[in-house]
């Protein structure tokens, strides 16, 4: 590689709660001897600086695909088909070969409009200036190499999956840092002993020279935060990162990413089939089912005005821990389709139990609502309209349980 540009500066215009991050259809699909999985199927996220988004769904439903396809991390077969990701990386980030090559299409001024082909329908997609689009960066290039880790990093739900086994935590972690920043290899061992002590890992200079062997499950888990957060990202995509724990060990990790998140500024993803986690830690939330969103919302509106019937579903079957035994109050009707054997329409006409005629024809559309401060989205049948989305013209959908927000 010869020659590198640098991001422009996002400039004094831009507001401070400009999005970070900006994903427009995103279609990430896999190929297979059986068929085309379509795994993430049109999936529209934003996230500005600073908050916490919340993907939930069922399993199987494209919520980790969503976040490895950010990340460029999709395994083959599988590959992003369609659409765009767009992220504001960081003024001074150099990332890639010279204007001319296929990375000059990847980033967007206003300035450079005509270069870059037509600019997007702003009240779709919204302003995308200063912004870099991921989704057609190689995988293993430099620019993706220089984003992941320092822009945008990624906790999985089992730590042995990216903590190698036959090298120390501390080799692993100035490795990193030495990657991203030009370091001498004393000012990074020194920088990755305080993100140890950050994480609070107990006498951090020893745990420097440990196999992730030598862990428990939560302080595994803890190192990984480290090797997240080491070189500051501004987006931390957390997958499931507490599932595979005891409750306690959950809590404090989920105390850890709030206070990381706090003292670093950062936005977070974070990923999970729980709801109880869910109304701990968003700001906002991602419904997800096959594939696609089906409702946006924040996390005071999810609990106290779910529009969705998927949403409704869900949160009908969180168990009620006022009630005798915490049992489920309901499950969700039927199961998730193959991804092979999708229905036309809607993809939960299947479990719906507010289904109608029009649900089986054509996929419904995100509307998304337009009052207030609180933007919300809902893609279904019964909110035809932004006042629909608003006022809950579908409210006399049936009555959910309540659960209380604590964030
Ligand atoms: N390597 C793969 N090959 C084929 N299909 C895959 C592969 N990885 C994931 N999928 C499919 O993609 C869909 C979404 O998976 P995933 O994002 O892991 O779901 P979630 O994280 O919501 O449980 C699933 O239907 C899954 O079977
Ligand atoms: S569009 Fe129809 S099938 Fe889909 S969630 Fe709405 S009512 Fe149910
Ligand atoms: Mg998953």
């Amino acid at each position: 590689m010869s020659e590198l540009i640098d991001i422009p500066a996002a400039g004094a215009e831009t507001r401070p709660d400009a999005p970070l991050l900006r994903v427009n259809g995103l279609k990430t699909q896999f190929a297979i001897r059986e068929g085309t999985v379509r795994a993430v199927d049109g999936v529209e996220l934003t996230i500005r600086p600073g908050e916490t988004l919340c993907i939930v769904g069922e399993s199987g439903c494209g919520k980790s695909i969503t976040g490895r396809s950010i990340m460029q991390l999709v395994d083959e077969p599988g590959r992003i088909t369609d659409g765009e990701i767009w992220f504001r990386a960081r003024s001074g980030l150099r990332l890639g070969p010279a204007p001319g090559s296929g990375i000059r299409r990847a980033w967007r001024r206003d300035t450079d409009r005509d270069s870059l082909g037509p600019a997007p329908d702003p009240a779709a997609a919204g302003s995308t200036e200063g912004m870099v689009d991921l989704a057609p960066l190689p995988t293993g290039g430099p620019a993706m190499r220089a984003i992941r880790g320092k822009e945008i990093s990624m906790i999985f739900q089992e730590p042995m999956a990216s903590l190698s086994p036959v090298h120390t935590i501390g080799r692993q972690l100035t490795e990193m840092i030495m990657l991203h920043d030009r370091l001498s290899a004393a000012e990074a061992k020194e920088r990755a002993i305080e993100a140890l002590r950050r994480v609070g890992l107990p006498s951090p200079e020893k745990r420097f020279d440990s196999y992730s062997f030598e862990l428990s499950g939560g302080m595994r888990q803890r190192a990984m935060i480290a090797m997240a957060i080491a070189c500051d990202p501004q987006l931390l995509i957390a997958d499931e990162p507490t599932t595979a724990l005891d409750v306690t060990t959950q809590r404090q990790i989920l105390d850890l990413l709030r206070r990381m998140q706090d003292e670093l500024g950062m936005a977070m993803i974070f990923i999970t089939h729980d709801l109880g986690v869910v109304a701990e830690i968003a700001d906002r939330v991602a419904v997800m089912y096959l594939g696609m969103v089906v409702e946006e919302c924040d996390v005071y509106q999810l609990f106290t005005s779910p529009r969705h019937p998927y949403t409704r579903a869900l949160l009908a079957s969180i168990p009620d821990l006022e009630a005798a035994g915490g049992q489920r109050l309901s499950t969700i009707r039927g199961t998730v389709p193959h991804p092979l054997n999708r229905p036309d329409g809607c993809p939960f006409v299947t479990r719906c139990d507010h289904a109608v005629d029009a649900c089986s024809g054509q996929l419904p559309e995100m509307i998304t609502g337009a009052a207030g401060d609180r933007p919300r989205g809902v893609r279904c049948v019964h909110y035809p309209d932004p006042a629909a989305v608003d006022d809950g013209i579908g409210r006399d959908l049936d009555p959910i349980p309540h659960a209380e927000v604590t964030r």
